[in-house]
C-alpha cells in the first residue's frame, strides 16, 4: 500500500474520509463534505444511535449523494486533549483496517484538527502519524500463503492525505520510512517458523544488511568454541542447527563532539530460533510459539536496519546470540556445569532457562569486544514476565535510574511501554549454586523475571546496563489499531526513539 500527500480535493471515485470529533462535532472539511452532500453527513450521524465520535470510530455510507466518490467513511476522533502522535497512528490504522476488509483501493482522506486549547501537533504532523498508523497495521507475513481467495486479501492499494500543507506531510512522512521497514524486517523474522529461520539462515538475514552501509560479521561455532563461550555452546550442543554469533555495527557518527564519550552503544538481542526447552522440555500445547524465541534478536536487527537506513549520526552495535534448543542425546542435562566466555561456571539446573545462558556469552563479548558506554539487551527471557505485567507493558530492568527514565519516556511516546521492576541482592542470593558460581534458575518460581534479569546482571560490568523482557509484547494474538495480530517487532521503535533522543549528535546543517 502507498501513502500519499495532496491538496484537499473532491476525488473522482473510491473512498472519502472525514473526521468527527467527540460528541459529533464537525470541523471545516466535515462540514463543506456535509454540505456538497446535502446534509448525509449530519444526517447519518443523527440517524446512528451509536456513533458520537469517539477515537477510531467509524460510520460508513455507500454511494454518498453529490459525491463522485463511492463511499463517504466518517471517523471520529475522540476528545481534543487526547490527540497525540499515537491516536493519529490509531486512526491511520483503523481506516486502513475497515478498507482493506470493505475491499476499497483506493482512499482520501480530509483530516479536521480539532482546534484544541493548544494543539500540539501541526496539521503535517498529524497526518505523517496517520499514515505511519496506515503502514504499520498494513503489514501481513503472506509468504507461505499459496491460494487466497480475492476478497481475504487487503484490496487496499493507496492512501491519499489531504491537506494544504501536504509538502511538509510528505517529508515528515519520509522520514519515518526507515523504521517501518525497520519493523517491518523484525516481523518478518519474527513471523518466520523455525525450519526456515535457523541460526544460519538468521545469521544470511544479516549479512544482506551490509547493502545498507552496516558492518556485519559472523561467528562461527568454532570461533566461539575458541573463545570460550560454553554457555551458549551450552544450549546450542541438542541442536542439529549450528549456532551463530552476529555483530551489526552502524557507525553514523566518526567525529563525536569532543564532550561526548565516544564508546558506542551496545544492543543484545535473544536470538533462540526454536525453544523446545531442551531435556527441560515444554509441554506440546503451545510449544509452536517458541518460534518467536528469537524477537529480541529481531528486534535488535530491526534497529539496526533503521539506524542505517536513516543515516543516523550515532555508533551502535548489535550482538545477536543465535541458538536453537533443542533435547536430543548430545543435548546438555539439568545438573551440567558449562564454563562461561568470562570464566564464571554455570550450572544448569533447568534447560529451558536457555535464553540467559546465550545471553551471559553474548554480554561477554558485547563488553569486551565494543567496550559500550551503554548496553541494553532485548529477550524473550520468561513466562512470568507475562503473569506480572501480561501484553501491555515489556518488563524493564535497569542499575542506572537515568537510563531507565530515558526508555520509559521513549516508550511512552512511540506506544511500546516499558514498566520498570525491582532488583537486589536479596534475589541475586537465590541463584547461588552449591557446586558453581551461579545457576540458571532459583528455586522456585517467584519472583522468576527478576531472578532472569539477576543471572544476567553477574554479566555485566560496570556501565549503565538495562534489560528488556519482551515475552508478553512480541507477539500479539489479535489485532490492535496499528498492530496487526503476529509478531510485533515491539522495541524496533522506542530503542530508535531513544536513540533519537539521547545519543544522537545533532546534524550540523
Ligand atoms: N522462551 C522462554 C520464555 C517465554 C515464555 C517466552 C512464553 C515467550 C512466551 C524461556 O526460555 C523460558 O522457557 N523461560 C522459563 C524460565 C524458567 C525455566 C525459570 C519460563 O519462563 O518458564
Ligand atoms: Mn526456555
Ligand atoms: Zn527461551
Amino acid at each position: 500500500m502507498l501513502i500519499a500527500f495532496a491538496e484537499p480535493n473532491l476525488p473522482s471515485g473510491g473512498t472519502l474520509i472525514v473526521t468527527v470529533g467527540q460528541d459529533r462535532t464537525l470541523g471545516p472539511a466535515a462540514l463543506e463534505i456535509d454540505r456538497i452532500t446535502g446534509g448525509m453527513v449530519g444526517r447519518a450521524i443523527a440517524a446512528s444511535s451509536r456513533f458520537i465520535g469517539k477515537k477510531e470510530e467509524l460510520l460508513e455510507i455507500l454511494a454518498p449523494a453529490g459525491l463522485t466518490a463511492t463511499r463517504l467513511l466518517v471517523v471520529g476522533q475522540g476528545k481534543p486533549d487526547s490527540l497525540t502522535e499515537t491516536h493519529f497512528e490509531g486512526l491511520g490504522g483503523a481506516i486502513v483496517a475497515f478498507l482493506n476488509k470493505a475491499g476499497e483501493t483506493e482512499a482520501y482522506l480530509h483530516l479536521d484538527l480539532p482546534a484544541g486549547p493548544a494543539p500540539s501537533l501541526s496539521p503535517s504532523q498529524a497526518a505523517a502519524a496517520v499514515g505511519v498508523g496506515a503502514q504499520l497495521r498494513s503489514y501481513r507475513f503472506d509468504r507461505y500463503r499459496t491460494t487466497e481467495k480475492p476478497e481475504q486479501k487487503p484490496s487496499l492499494t493507496r492512501l491519499t492525505i489531504q491537506l494544504s500543507d501536504f509538502a511538509a506531510g510528505a517529508s515528515l512522512f519520509a522520514q519515518s520510512e526507515p523504521m517501518l521497514a525497520g519493523v517491518r524486517l523484525a516481523r518478518d523474522l519474527i513471523s518466520e517458523p523455525a525450519n526456515q529461520l535457523t541460526p544460519v539462515t538468521f545469521a544470511e538475514h544479516c549479512t544482506a544488511l551490509t547493502t545498507l552501509g552496516l558492518d556485519v560479521t559472523v561467528l562461527d561455532q568454532a570461533r566461539m568454541a575458541e573463545l570460550g563461550m560454553g554457555a551458549l555452546l551450552g544450549v546450542a550442543q541438542g541442536s542439529a542447527q549450528p549456532p551463530r554469533l552476529v555483530t551489526l555495527s552502524w557507525q553514523g557518527d566518526p567525529n563525536p563532539p569532543a564532550d561526548r564519550d565516544s564508546r558506542p552503544i551496545v544492543l543484545v538481542g535473544k536470538g533462540v530460533t526454536f525453544d523446545s526447552g531442551g531435556i527441560s522440555i515444554k509441554p506440546a500445547g503451545g510449544m509452536e510459539e517458541m518460534k518467536w524465541d528469537m524477537a529480541g534478536a529481531a528486534v535488535v536487527a530491526g534497529v539496526m536496519r533503521t539506524l542505517a537506513g536513516r543515516k543516523a549520526r550515532v555508533n551502535v552495535v548489535g550482538v545477536l546470540g543465535l541458538v536453537e534448543n533443542m533435547p536430543s542425546g548430545t543435548a546438555q542435562r539439568p545438573g551440567d556445569v558449562v564454563v562461561s566466555a568470562s570464566g564464571k561456571t554455570i550450572e544448569v539446573i533447568n534447560t529451558d532457562a536457555e535464553g540467559r545462558l546465550v545471553l551471559a556469552d553474548a554480554l561477554w563479548y558485547a563488553q569486551e569486544t565494543f567496550k559500550p558506554r551503554l548496553l541494553i539487551d532485548l529477550a524473550t527471557l520468561t513466562g512470568a514476565v507475562i503473569i506480572a505485567l501480561g501484553h501491555e507493558y515489556a518488563g524493564l530492568f535497569a542499575t542506572d535510574d537515568g537510563l531507565a527514565d530515558q526508555l520509559e519516556a521513549a516508550g511512552q511516546k512511540v506506544g511500546e511501554a516499558v514498566w520498570r521492576l525491582p532488583m537486589g541482592d536479596r534475589y541475586d542470593k537465590e541463584l547461588n549454586s552449591d557446586i558453581a558460581d551461579v545457576k540458571n534458575v532459583g528455586a522456585g518460581r517467584a519472583g522468576g523475571s527478576i531472578l532472569g534479569a539477576q543471572f544476567l546482571k553477574r554479566f555485566v560490568g560496570e556501565m549503565p546496563w538495562a534489560h528488556l523482557d519482551i515475552a508478553g509484547v512480541a507477539w500479539a494474538k489479535k489485532d490492535t489499531a496499528t498492530v496487526p495480530k503476529g509478531g510485533t517487532g515491539f522495541g524496533v521503535r522506542l530503542l530508535d526513539r531513544f536513540l533519537a533522543d539521547t545519543a544522537e549528535s545533532q546534524s550540523s546543517s
